[in-house]
């Protein structure tokens, strides 16, 4: 039998002498090489439908830095926009979609079997990934958890504090429930197709997870992750689950088990010490390194590489950054990063 890739026994639970490596929006803006081929696709929605300059921009970083994973190059709002939402990005601002207000708006969604119509390029990105990736990288698909994509879905944008999400939740629960749930129900039907056409881990961003407190935090962010992870395991129980609830703090411990994730992943406002303590305990993880060190680089990206290694050395642990690389991160300081992972 083939010796099984490095993060998957790592998802599997195995603690082993070096974490494999990988890196959220590693295919990004910081590459110059990718920065030639989204100018060739046009804007960044053209990329995310174009299935052969999507998988040329995920192989990017694999092939100049050998990460032991490639993630899916695509975007959480993709769902919402196969939804019916409108989707547009302006250059330097970021994402705006039609906004949920009322009723009204919620009634203009599609149902979700109408999402692959509008997906498939996806699923054939995937497809391609799968026949040109090297045989020891993994692929990972991925989605938007439904809390967080309601929060650009509502708002029609990003926002700091998701202030039109928590009052929509506060004034309307009824309304916002079909919204969650309508979310929930496309995020299994679109994570199982990845996983139809390849994808060997998949991974559900809540990045607002921090925003939600005390019983909001089970009902809108541990509940339709555990949801949605019951039904893919029902289809697909070979196939592991990475959960990020971003900013979670504390509810971080716990959160694997409630929700029957494989791994959780976790941010740069807890410590890896903390983490090995009380959430490593209950299987892999992975995260941590403050995403500035990609831009600053030098002893200390050096010196806080080898403590997060050491401090989750016990335990499964997939070595990441806490959030995504950054556009002015320098290419370098990523190699270095990966030195000191591999060089032990
Ligand atoms: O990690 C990867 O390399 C895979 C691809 C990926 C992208 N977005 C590509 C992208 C993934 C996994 C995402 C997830 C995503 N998208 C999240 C969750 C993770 C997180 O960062 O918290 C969120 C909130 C989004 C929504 C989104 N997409 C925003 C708010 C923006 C604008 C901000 C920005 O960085 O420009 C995007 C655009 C986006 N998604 C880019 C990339 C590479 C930049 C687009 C460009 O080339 O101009």
């Amino acid at each position: 039998m083939a010796q099984q890739k490095t993060i998957l026994r790592a998802l599997a639970g195995e603690t082993l002498p070096t974490p494999p490596i990988w890196m959220m929006r590693q295919a990004g803006r910081y590459l110059p090489e990718y920065r030639a081929t989204r100018a060739q696709a046009g804007d960044f929605l053209s990329l995310c439908y174009n299935s052969e300059l999507a998988a040329e921009v995920t192989l990017q970083p694999i092939r100049r830095y050998g990460f032991d994973a490639s993630i899916l190059f695509a975007d959480i709002l993709l769902l919402p926009q196969a939804l019916g939402a409108d989707l547009w990005f302006v250059t330097g601002e970021g994402p705006r979609l039609s906004t949920i207000d009322s009723q009204a708006d919620f009634d203009k969604l599609l149902p979700v079997d109408a999402i692959h119509d509008t997906l498939n390029p996806i699923y054939e990105t995937v497809r391609i990934l799968r026949r040109e990736l090297p045989t020891e990288t993994t692929l990972i698909g991925f989605a938007g958890a439904p809390w967080t994509v309601a929060t650009y879905m509502i708002a029609g944008r990003g926002t700091p504090d998701q202030g039109p999400a928590h009052a929509l939740k506060d004034t309307n629960p009824a309304l916002f429930d079909q919204v969650i749930d309508r979310l929930t129900e496309g995020t299994i039907l679109y994570l199982s197709e990845q996983i139809k056409a390849g994808a060997e881990v998949v991974k559900l961003f809540d990045s607002w997870a921090g925003s939600l407190k005390g019983a909001d935090f089970d009902k809108y962010s541990l509940d339709p992750i555990k949801k949605i992870i019951a039904a893919l395991k029902a289809m697909h129980p070979e196939t592991p689950i990475i959960a990020f609830p971003r900013g979670a703090g504390e509810r971080y411990a716990g959160f694997a088990k409630a929700t029957g994730a494989d791994c959780v992943a976790f941010d740069d406002a807890v410590t890896a010490e903390w983490v090995a303590q009380n959430v490593q305990t209950d299987g892999c993880v992975q995260g941590n390194l403050q995403s500035s060190h990609m831009v600053t680089g030098g002893d200390d990206l050096v010196s806080e590489t080898r403590r997060i290694c050491q401090a989750l050395s016990k335990g499964p642990h997939i070595f990441n950054l806490g959030h995504g690389i950054t556009p002015d991160a320098d290419p370098e300081n990523v190699q270095l990063m990966i030195d000191t992972v591999r060089a032990g």
